[in-house]
């Protein structure tokens, strides 16, 4: 059986803004079914830039995009649209009726689909980003982390198999960018929706990303899984990046102060176990629980 093509393929992609800008230079990049794949990249990088490449918003000039095995040129953009569903950096570049419900209704009525489904699909979206209390609000009242998440919903009740976000957690507040994080975990394990996203913020992606594009100057410098790329100290440098907190601490710990802490924990979970590991049984008060962090 020949494997499945991945849903989102680019090769040997350059790309130039008019101004002269080189943006991305060979840029090599696949998403597999199924897969949560972050691009992990400081200010200036080209993320925005290859998200919109990804999307067909803009066309390279050298290089190949292919969504499911097929050309992304030789798609129609309604089989665009309901293959990939994009939220944009900024959302009110995406968020344009008058009202929340108005809004994520645009998709699917614009497919032709009967009043009832669309009704239904604008329930299901703004229940699964946690914003139906704002089904009757004007876009114009809410607050921006309201506006990131009906943005999302809108992208939702189009149902794509491909979820594609451009700093979806940026300006959120920490509960904010937490729940995001959440919902698109269960949305690509639960929901089985590929997800691809832009960040570059590093606390949260260890225990979400199946895999990781860390970009440079809009070249690909490494791509692996979160061991991979953090455990890498000259990437994580060239990039203009930092460890997450948790393992910041854990490595002046070990490198400083000697303590012998085995690999280098990622999470606040792989931390605790970690650390857990070096104290006596006898000393602690509560049996040591393994649980999956
Ligand atoms: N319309 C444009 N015209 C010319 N240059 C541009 C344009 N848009 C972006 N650039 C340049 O392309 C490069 C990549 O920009 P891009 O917006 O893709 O970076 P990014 O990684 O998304 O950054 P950020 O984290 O700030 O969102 C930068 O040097 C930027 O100045
Ligand atoms: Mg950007």
């Amino acid at each position: 059986m020949t494997p499945a093509p991945p849903s989102l393929q680019i090769s040997g992609v350059c790309f130039t803004f008019p101004d002269g800008t080189r943006a991305l230079h060979d840029v090599d990049f696949h998403a597999d079914e199924g897969e949560f794949v972050a691009l992990l990249a400081s200010n200036g990088s080209g993320k925005t830039t290859l998200i919109k490449v990804l999307v067909g918003l803009l066309t390279p000039q050298e290089g190949s995009v292919r969504l499911g095995g097929m050309a992304l040129a030789d798609l129609s953009a309604p089989e665009r649209y309901q293959a990939m569903g994009v939220v944009l950096q900024n959302p009110v570049d995406q968020l344009f009726a008058a009202t929340v419900e108005e809004d994520v209704a645009f998709g699917p009525r614009n497919l032709g689909l009967p009043e009832s489904e669309v009704q239904q699909r604008v329930s299901d979206a703004l229940e699964a980003v946690s914003a139906s209390e704002l089904r009757g609000r004007a876009i114009h009242h809410l607050s921006f982390g309201q506006q990131k998440r009906v943005s999302l919903a809108g992208v939702l009740a189009m149902r794509p198999s491909i979820l594609i976000l451009d700093e979806p957690t940026a300006g959120l507040d920490p509960s904010g960018e937490a729940a995001m994080m959440r919902l698109l975990h269960r949305l690509n394990r639960s929901g089985h929706i590929t997800i691809v996203l832009a960040t570059h913020s590093v606390d949260l992606l260890p225990l979400f990303a199946d895999r990781i594009y860390v970009l440079r100057h809009g070249r690909v410098l490494k791509v692996g899984t979160a061991q991979d790329i953090f455990c890498d100290q000259e990437v994580i440098e060239q990039a203009s990046l930092r460890l997450p907190y948790v393992s910041a601490l854990l490595y002046e710990m070990k490198h400083v102060d000697g303590v012998p802490i085995h690999g280098l924990p990622l999470t606040v979970g792989e931390a605790r176990h970690r650390l857990l590991e070096l104290i006596p049984e006898d000393l602690l008060l509560k049996p040591f629980e393994e649980k999956a962090s």
